[in-house]
């Protein structure tokens, strides 16, 4: 996808990444929240943004989609990512995905979690084409709903393709 700049997201951007969080989630995080998992030691994030410059607006061609993580002692996580319904199936998601995976590895971690609710098709195709592995079950763990568990070892491969 040319066009769309991947931006380091700060507490600034709070607000931002709370409007595109309740666009693409049932159960959004608030500013509040989002800003508090952006502060966690290790925790770092991406704005993807189409054309021109990141505006505190959530207008066109502005955000288009965003994704944290979290690289401590050795391990990382994917705390949440989300592209936006008309930026979708045109590979922004799987360019988050790589781009938290290349800074967790140069952070020094050794393999990657992250969830994803049963039903959600879209998430578990990306994330099993980023050869991550079902290694779990968690019961409930979206309202009631049931999370798969994934991991991907990142000391076995280069930069992401
Ligand atoms: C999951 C999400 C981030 C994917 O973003 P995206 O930009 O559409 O993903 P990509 O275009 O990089 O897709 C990469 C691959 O994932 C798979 N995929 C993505 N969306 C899919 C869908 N709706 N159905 C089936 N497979 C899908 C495909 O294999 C796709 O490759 P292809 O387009 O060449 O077939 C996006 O759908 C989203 O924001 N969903 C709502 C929020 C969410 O559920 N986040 C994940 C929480 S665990």
């Amino acid at each position: 996808m040319t066009g769309v700049e991947l931006l380091p997201a700060a507490l600034v951007h709070a607000e931002l990444l709370a409007g595109m969080h309740k666009i693409c989630f049932a159960d959004p995080w608030g500013a509040d929240s989002l800003a508090a998992t952006l502060s966690m030691p290790g925790a770092a994030g991406l704005v993807a943004v189409d054309g021109g410059s990141l505006s505190p607006a959530l207008t066109p061609p502005g955000p288009a989609g965003f994704v944290l993580w979290r690289a401590i002692a050795g391990e990382a996580e994917i705390l949440t990512i989300a592209v936006l319904p008309p930026w979708r199936r045109a590979g922004l998601g799987g360019r988050l995905l790589d781009a938290a995976l290349d800074a967790s590895r140069a952070a020094g971690a050794e393999f990657m979690f992250l969830e994803a609710a049963v039903d959600n098709i879209a998430a578990l195709a990306l994330y099993e084409k980023r050869e991550f592995r079902r290694v779990g079950l968690r019961k409930g763990y979206y309202a009631g709903k049931d999370a798969v568990v994934m991991r991907r070892d990142l000391d076995t491969i280069g930069p992401s393709e």
